[in-house]
């Protein structure tokens, strides 16, 4: 089995195939983590996200109720506890028709199930003191979070390592063929290699794997600019979602603010726009930021697909071959339950009803 990428997606479906006992090689162009995770706030928040589609909160819901078990499974696996926080989130209304939305999408979160609590005046004070004058009340998801990308990656690939994976950084994988016995082909530049299956998870660049007898995945990238800050303050008591930005409480006194959404192609530059516009918008939403340092900017290609949903599912052109990508704002929510579908294609469990709506056959002749 090769997995195309060591991102969020490759290293999560690596782990699950390792784990489920499948020799796994996972290939990266640069080193894991490298592309957009590493760049990401890594919230869990798809009754955020998920306004407008259904689909995707209802896979996203789905993928978030596993994650208390995939962090616990993988923390006892890797020996290690990746960062991961599930103290909610604040959405930010900053005018009364947008309060209006928030409250209607707190009544149809209502009838699912879904626990919310509507915010304003001095109750919305007490539960964020540093929200700016702007805010007309905010909708609190207690379910949501967010966890560390990239020690996230680190601990599933430890994981994946540890049920034999091997994870080989610095190759690039150029095309995916028929080989000879029913198995595949890799061409890579560091040579052929050959597989039974093959997992393409390689974000933003998974298009640029040539496919023999399919079209290129329609993968393009969508830069994202995050910002880290040092603020030595009280801190945020959850995450502050704006209309403008997120502001994201990490540990050590930290907070990300994050990001920018722009169609420039492969530019990873951070710009002076982005930045400029982050922090207006992070001050407009908690004045207070005015007061910390800068730290860093980080750019990341978030990979867009065809809709708001990921690709995941196997290729109808080349037997053996599954997709995993495309998973645009929410690869790192999407991680557990796209690993498990997945798995679940190459150990030939029954099909899992979420992967109707993820069909790489919505995404062309692929
Ligand atoms: N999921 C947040 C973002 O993509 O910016």
């Amino acid at each position: 089995m090769i997995v195309i990428g060591a991102g969020i997606i490759g290293s999560a479906v690596a782990w699950e195939l390792a784990a489920a006992g499948a020799r796994v090689r996972v290939l990266d162009m640069r080193a894991p983590a490298g592309g957009a995770t590493q760049a990401s706030a890594a919230m869990l928040a798809p009754y955020i996200e998920g306004h407008g589609s259904e689909a995707l909160s209802a896979v996203g819901q789905r993928s978030l109720q596993a994650y208390d078990g995939f962090i616990e499974r993988l923390a006892s696996e890797a020996g290690r506890r990746p960062l991961y926080d599930r103290r909610g989130t604040l959405e930010v209304a900053r005018d009364e028709a947008h309060g209006r939305r928030l409250r209607a999408s707190a009544e149809a979160l209502a009838t699912e199930g879904v626990e919310t609590t509507w915010l304003e005046g001095p109750s919305l004070h007490a539960a964020e003191p540093l929200l700016g004058p702007g805010a007309v009340g905010a909708l609190l998801v207690p379910c949501h979070g967010f966890v560390g990308g990239t020690d996230l990656t680190e601990a599933l690939l430890i994981a994946a390592t540890a049920r034999g994976a091997v994870i080989e950084d610095h190759v690039r994988a150029t095309r995916v063929r028929a080989g000879s016995n029913g198995r595949l082909v890799v061409e890579t530049t560091r040579g052929a290699m050959t597989a039974d299956r093959v997992v393409l998870a390689g974000g933003s660049w998974s298009g640029q794997v040539a496919v023999d007898g399919a079209d290129p995945v329609p993968v393009h990238p969508v830069r994202g600019q995050l910002l880290h800050l040092a603020w030595p303050e009280q801190p945020l008591a959850r995450i502050v979602w704006g209309a403008d930005c997120y502001l994201v409480p990490w540990p050590g006194g930290e907070v990300l603010v994050g990001a920018t959404v722009e169609d420039v192609g492969f530019d990873e530059r951070a710009t002076v726009a982005g930045v400029t516009g982050l922090i207006e918008a992070a001050c407009a939403l908690v004045p207070r930021l005015g007061d910390a340092a800068f730290t860093s900017v980080r750019v990341g290609l978030r990979p867009g697909g065809i809709d708001d949903l990921p690709i995941v599912g196997p290729s109808a052109a080349l037997p053996g071959l599954i997709y995993a990508t495309a998973h645009y704002r929410n690869g790192v929510l999407l991680a557990p339950l796209t690993a498990q579908l997945v798995r679940g294609l190459v150990m030939d469990e029954p099909a899992d009803p979420a992967l109707a709506h993820l069909s790489p056959a919505r995404a062309g002749a692929l």
